[in-house]
């Protein structure tokens, strides 16, 4: 079976994008991605599109089909499929796109997420994200994203004697990384004091705990080692992929605080790579809320759990042990949900080539990639770099 690389990757800036709509957001990213690879659209063969919400926000469904189209490749006559996995859906296309290169179906598929946020009011969206949980059993009666999260905040910090700061620990790490990056929507630093005393959302989370309400749109170029060795590209390897699934609602898993899906996908991630968890040099995970940075360090394998705590003061930041989330996170750099995943393959390549500027990781060897679908119903985890 075909080794798989990245051999392109290109992002819009994150944020309230007023002046654009859903498809010039993909269709910027695609072409950046093109452009970064050198290499020429007609040599794709497949395009996985991946978005979250568009049918709900924008009233556009048939996303693959328009990805094609205002790519301009729709005379070429590619497959173009939408991937859609909740919040997940940008690890889940990359999923697709890597085991359809391995399988030698396909020597080059681009990769493209994208999601237009901004266009509903506040409340509106509050309800429209509130489809990724279970729409019966839990938003109903009126749970919210940041309402299960709180919850399982609530239980995490009694059970392990979890202080506040430890949570607002994660967003000010995601700021500071996010100021050095040019694409993220809040590049403002964040103090503890800030962070502890911004408005609150869902006690005890406030504003400074949650991911913002995002556009954006991500892509990335993926190819068989053939392609690479033909085209002379100098790529990163995606070097092992898994996803894993639990129970949509919360009231269902064994446990408010721990992510069964995010657990399996990095056992089974690091398995197939032949790593250990210690071999990881840096990560990009999907804090969507704080407490689920603090829960994700855990069942990915970096802390023990009830320990995060231990490990967001020093060994979080760019130049500590693990650094996490060089681009910023969700929270920071933002979370424009079908782009989030591919974003994060965007920052992987860039690190892992040497090229993030100022938010560069030092030896950046190999990288640990989770997307996380709502509130952890569903986690893909994939490995990048080696050699
Ligand atoms: N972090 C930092 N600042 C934020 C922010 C965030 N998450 N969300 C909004 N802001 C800022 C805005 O930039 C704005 O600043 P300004 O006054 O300087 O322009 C201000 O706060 C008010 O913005 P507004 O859009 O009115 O905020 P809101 O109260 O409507 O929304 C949340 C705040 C937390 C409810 C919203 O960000 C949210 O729903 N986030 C979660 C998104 C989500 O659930 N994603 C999916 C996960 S499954």
């Amino acid at each position: 079976m075909s080794d798989v690389y990245i051999v392109g990757a290109g992002e819009t800036k994150f944020g309230e994008l007023w002046e654009k709509s859903l498809r010039e957001l993909a269709v910027e990213a695609g072409l950046r991605a093109i452009e970064n690879a050198g290499v020429f659209s007609r040599e794709v063969e497949a395009l996985y599109g991946s978005n979250s919400l568009a049918g709900i926000i924008n009233g556009q469904e048939n996303i693959g089909a328009l990805l094609s189209d205002f790519s301009g490749i729709a005379e070429n006559h590619i497959p173009a499929i939408r991937i859609e996995a909740s919040t997940a859906s940008g690890g889940a296309a990359v999923r697709q796109a890597y085991m359809a290169i391995k399988s030698g179906e396909y020597d080059l598929v681009m990769v493209g997420g994208v999601e237009k946020m901004t266009d509903v009011y506040g409340s509106e969206i509050l309800d429209l994200t509130s489809s990724v949980l279970d729409r019966e059993w839990e938003a109903f009666f009126g749970a919210t994203p940041a309402a299960l999260a709180a919850i399982s905040a609530r239980k995490y910090m009694t059970d392990f004697k979890v202080e506040k700061d430890a949570l607002a620990m994660m967003s000010i790490n995601d700021h500071l990384n996010a100021s050095k990056n040019p694409d993220a929507q809040y590049k403002n630093k964040l103090k503890l004091e800030q962070a502890l005393n911004a408005t609150p959302v869902a006690e005890p989370l406030n504003l400074m705990d949650c991911s913002p309400v995002s556009d954006g749109a991500a892509a990335i170029l993926v190819a068989s080692e053939k392609y690479v060795k033909k085209n002379k590209l100098d790529g990163v390897k995606i070097l092992s992929s898994a996803d894993a699934q639990d129970y949509l609602a919360v009231h269902s898993r064994k446990s408010l605080y721990t992510l069964e899906s995010a657990k399996v996908a990095s056992r089974k991630a690091l398995d197939r790579a032949n790593l250990k968890i210690d071999d990881i040099s840096f990560a990009e995970i999907h804090d969507s809320y704080s407490i689920y940075g603090l829960m994700e360090l855990e069942d990915l394998g970096f802390a023990e759990k009830g320990k995060a705590k231990d490990m967001v003061y020093e060994d979080i930041k760019l130049d500590g042990r693990i650094p996490i989330n060089p681009s910023g996170g969700l929270k920071a750099k933002g979370n424009p949900l079908g782009a989030t995943g591919v974003g994060q393959f965007v920052e992987a390549y860039r690190q892992v080539k040497g090229k993030a500027g100022e938010r560069q990781v030092k030896d950046p060897k190999y990288a640990m990639l989770h997307n996380m679908g709502g509130t952890g119903s569903m986690s893909v985890v994939h490995i990048v770099g080696g050699e």
